[in-house]
C-alpha cells in the first residue's frame, strides 16, 4: 500500500493501544472483603502495593475502597452484584442511577478500567431463568449509562468459570456448554467484540489439577515445566508446557467454534490455596509462592508470551486473592487464598512484578500433602477460636436434622450421650453428619465451627464413624 496510508494506519494503532489509558502492565490482584478480621481498606492498598500489585479487582463498588484507590495509580475494576443484574436489564433508568452512585463520585480520581457485571453467573443454574437471559442486555444499558457520561476507557464485560465449557481437552475440541452458547455467549461475545472488551475467565489450574493429580504432573501446573512433561495437542500440534496455557487455549478454541476469533481474554481471577483441609491436596505455602511467582513473572515478561494458540498477547491478570478470608464458605482451601494474613503479615514472599530473581526468596516450607492424605479423618467442634454457645447449638440442630439418624447416638440411652454436653454432642453430630455427606460435597465447616482432624475422637462405648477417604 502507498506509504502515506500505512503511516496513518499505524498511528491509528498507537492510538487505539495507548492513548485510552487501558494500557494493562503488571499483575492486578483480586481484593475479597468476605472476613470480619481484615484491616482497613488503606492499609489494604498499602499491603497490595507492598507485594508490586498493579491493579485491583472488588467485588462490589465498596465506596471506602474506591476512596482509598483515589489517586493511588492503581488500575481498579469494580462489579455490578449478581441480583441487580435483572433490574438493570429492564431499566436503562436504574442503570444510568447505578453508574451515578457508585462510579461517578469516585471517576477518574479512582482509575476504573474494568466494570464487570456479575460474578459468574452462568455457573450458578438457580439463577437461569431469572438472570441468564438479563446478563447482556444488563451490560448493554450499563455501557450506554458510561458512554453517555463521556467515558470511553472503562471495558465492560462478567466473568466466567471453567464450567462455561462442556469439552476443555484437548484444548483444540473445546466448546462451550450447549444451554449457554447460543442464548447467552452470542451475544456476550458480540458485545465484546464489538466494543473491543474481554472475555473475562476465572481459571484455577488448582482444582484442575487436585482432580487430576495423578495423570496431570503438579510441575506442569506450577508453571515448573519441563519438556518431558509437556503437552502436544493431536489437533492444532501446539505444545503446551503449563496448564494454564492449556486452560486459556481451550477457551479460545470454544470462541473460535463459535466464529469469535479475536475477543481477547482477561485472567480475572488465578491463584493457587495455601492451606486446606486435611482431605485436600496440594494447598499449601510451598506450592501457591511457586504458582504466583512464576505467574507473576511469566504475566510480565516483554514481551509477553501469550499462549501457544495466541503467541505474543498481553493479557490483563488478577490473582486470587489479598488475604485469607475467614468467612468464606465450603471447604478449607476457600479460606486460604490469600497473599497476606488479615494481620497483615505476607503468607509468602511475592513479587507481583515478576522482577525478583526466584534465588533471593527465602526458602519455602516443605510440602506436606502433594499426594492425598492416607489415614482416617473425622469432623469435629474447632479447636482454637471461642465458640459462641448459641451458633454451636444452633449448628447442631441443622446437623442433626439432616441425613438419617444422624444424631441417634446423643440421644438419651444411645452410647454418645454421656457426658451430655453441647460441646460432646456436636463433636458427634458434626461428624455423624460430614461422613454421610462428605462424598455429595457436604462440608466440615459450620462458620468456622467445625474442623477435620486425622485424631479419632471415638470414646468407652462411644464410636465416631469414619468413612475410608
Ligand atoms: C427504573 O429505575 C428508576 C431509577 O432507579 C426507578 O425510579 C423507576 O421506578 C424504575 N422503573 C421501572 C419500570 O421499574
Ligand atoms: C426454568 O424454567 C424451566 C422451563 O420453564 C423449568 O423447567 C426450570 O425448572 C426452571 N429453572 C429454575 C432454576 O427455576
Ligand atoms: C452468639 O451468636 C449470636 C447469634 O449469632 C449473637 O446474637 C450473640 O451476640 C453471640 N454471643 C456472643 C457472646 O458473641
Ligand atoms: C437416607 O435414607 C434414604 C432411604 O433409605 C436414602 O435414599 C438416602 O440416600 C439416605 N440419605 C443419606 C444422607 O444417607
Amino acid at each position: 500500500m502507498p506509504l502515506l496510508p500505512f503511516l496513518f494506519f499505524l498511528l491509528l494503532l498507537s492510538y487505539s493501544s495507548h492513548c485510552d489509558g487501558l494500557r494493562f502492565r503488571g499483575v492486578g490482584v483480586n481484593y475479597g472483603t468476605l472476613g470480619d478480621d481484615l484491616p482497613s481498606a488503606a492499609r489494604s492498598i498499602g499491603l497490595l502495593r507492598s507485594a508490586g500489585g498493579a491493579a485491583v479487582k472488588i467485588y462490589d463498588a465498596n465506596p471506602a475502597i474506591l476512596r482509598a484507590l483515589s489517586g493511588s495509580g492503581l488500575l481498579a475494576s469494580i462489579m455490578v452484584p449478581n441480583q441487580l443484574i435483572p433490574l438493570l436489564a429492564s431499566n436503562q433508568s436504574a442503570a444510568d442511577a447505578w453508574v451515578s452512585a457508585n462510579l461517578l463520585p469516585f471517576y477518574p480520581a479512582t482509575r476504573v478500567r474494568f466494570l464487570l457485571v456479575g460474578n459468574e453467573i452462568l455457573s450458578d443454574a438457580s439463577i437461569a431463568n431469572s438472570t441468564w437471559p438479563a446478563l447482556v442486555p444488563a451490560i448493554r444499558n450499563l455501557h450506554r449509562s458510561v458512554k453517555s457520561r463521556g467515558i470511553h476507557n472503562i471495558k465492560l464485560g462478567t466473568t466466567l468459570a471453567m464450567d462455561a465449557l462442556a469439552v476443555s481437552f484437548p484444548p483444540s475440541a473445546a466448546s462451550f456448554r450447549p444451554d449457554i452458547a447460543e442464548p447467552v455467549l452470542r451475544p456476550l461475545l458480540d458485545f465484546l467484540t464489538r466494543s473491543r472488551s474481554y472475555f473475562f475467565l476465572d481459571a484455577y489450574p488448582y482444582f484442575t489439577w487436585a482432580q487430576n493429580w495423578d495423570s496431570i504432573p503438579l510441575d506442569y501446573a506450577l508453571f515448573q515445566g519441563n519438556p518431558s512433561s509437556s503437552y502436544l495437542d493431536p489437533g492444532t500440534r501446539l505444545i503446551y508446557t503449563n496448564l494454564l496455557d492449556q486452560m486459556l487455549d481451550a477457551v479460545v478454541a470454544a470462541m473460535c467454534r463459535m466464529g469469535y476469533a479475536s475477543v481477547p481474554i482477561a485472567l480475572a481471577e488465578t491463584g493457587w490455596p495455601n492451606a486446606g483441609d486435611l482431605d485436600q491436596i496440594g494447598a499449601n505455602v510451598r506450592n501457591a509462592a511457586t504458582y504466583n511467582r512464576n505467574l507473576a513473572r511469566r504475566m510480565t515478561a516483554r514481551p509477553p508470551p501469550g499462549t501457544p494458540a495466541r503467541p505474543g498477547v498481553e493479557m490483563p491478570v488478577f490473582v486470587f486473592s489479598l488475604f485469607n478470608e475467614n468467612q468464606k464458605p465450603g471447604p478449607g482451601t476457600e479460606r486460604h487464598w490469600g497473599l497476606f494474613n488479615p494481620n497483615g503479615t505476607p503468607v509468602y514472599e511475592v513479587d507481583l512484578t515478576g522482577r525478583r530473581p526466584t534465588a533471593t526468596y527465602p526458602p519455602l516450607p516443605p510440602a506436606q500433602n502433594n499426594t492425598p492424605y492416607k489415614g482416617r479423618i473425622w469432623c469435629v467442634v474447632a479447636g482454637g477460636r471461642k465458640t459462641n454457645a448459641t451458633e454451636l447449638g444452633s449448628a447442631v440442630s441443622y446437623a442433626c436434622g439432616q441425613g438419617n439418624g444422624t444424631c441417634n447416638a446423643i440421644q438419651p440411652g444411645g452410647p454418645c450421650y454421656w457426658p451430655n454436653t453441647l460441646a460432646a454432642h456436636a463433636n458427634y453430630a458434626f461428624n455423624s453428619y460430614w461422613q454421610q455427606f462428605r462424598k455429595s460435597g457436604g462440608t466440615c465447616y459450620f462458620n468456622g465451627l467445625a474442623a477435620q482432624t486425622a485424631k479419632d475422637p471415638s470414646y468407652g462405648s462411644c464410636k465416631f464413624p469414619s468413612l475410608p477417604n
